[in-house]
């Protein structure tokens, strides 16, 4: 069994629309979103609809999508000048989706997991397998000890997650755990959009890949720079340059 991932689509269309021409062709037998399809772009709507229209493919939620969906402004504070221009953006993105939208989004599942044979679990999620990912994550710089405190019990043999924006397969102990992230933008210096591949070959053994797709990037800047997003220019950088609009802080 073969499956196809991407993640934090963040309201990029033609990022979307390269990577989904690029597993198009990997002939899977299942296709996943691994969350964050909204917020940091400008057209969360058509994610959202593109998403949804996508036959054969299941999605988990991701943190940001759930700042949409419940109104974060209303029941958090900004904890930073980043975090009130994020808000602003959350509020928004809300405006452009539809009621249904909203409502399909705030039905999507925290997690999935699948078992081609007894005994051998992939399991997705967003963040952590305990936490969506608005506060601790899966990042590249954790030491092994560190990654397994984070997974506690959790026994499938592979994971899948996104969020952190820095596609990766990385070994723990006699887990596997795969970054299947980022569509939208790369916070690892690539600015190319990813996916990952995941199959099951048999006997417990499995193939895990990440890939990253060709993209002429400077069209999609210009479009961020230009378009509703206040500070679109701070997108348009993490597009050109892979990396976050301000390497100081860094979310992960
Ligand atoms: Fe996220």
């Amino acid at each position: 069994m073969k499956f196809a991932l991407y993640s934090d689509i963040h309201a990029q269309v033609p990022q979307l629309e390269a990577v989904q021409a690029a597993v198009d062709k990997e002939n899977v037998d299942k296709e996943i979103v691994i969350g964050d399809l909204i917020m940091l772009g400008p057209e969360p709507e058509v994610v959202v609809e593109n998403i949804r229209n996508r036959p054969n493919c299941d999605v988990v939620v991701g943190n940001l999508d759930l700042w949409a969906v419940n109104k974060r402004w209303e029941t958090h504070k900004p904890k930073s000048p980043h975090q009130a221009w994020m808000f602003d953006m959350t509020k928004q993105t809300r405006d452009r989706l539809s009621e249904d939208q909203l409502k399909w989004l705030g039905m999507l599942p925290f997690s999935l997991s699948y078992m081609p044979e007894p005994g051998h679990e992939f399991l997705i999620f967003h963040g952590t397998p305990h936490e969506i990912g608005d506060e601790s994550a899966l990042p590249l710089r954790l030491t092994d000890d560190e990654v397994k405190d984070q997974l506690g019990n959790v026994s499938a043999e592979i994971m899948a997650h996104g969020h952190i924006h820095g596609p990766s397969v990385r070994k723990v102990g006699n887990q596997t755990i795969v970054c299947a992230a980022a569509v939208g933008m790369s916070w690892d210096g690539d600015p190319r959009p990813a996916y990952a591949t995941v199959e099951y070959l048999g006997n417990g053994k499995w193939d895990a890949q990440v890939h990253r797709v060709e993209f002429d990037c400077e069209e999609q800047a210009k479009h961020n720079e230009n378009c509703w997003i206040e500070h679109g220019d701070r997108i348009a950088g993490m597009i050109r340059t892979g990396t976050f609009w301000n390497p100081e802080h860094m979310p992960h």
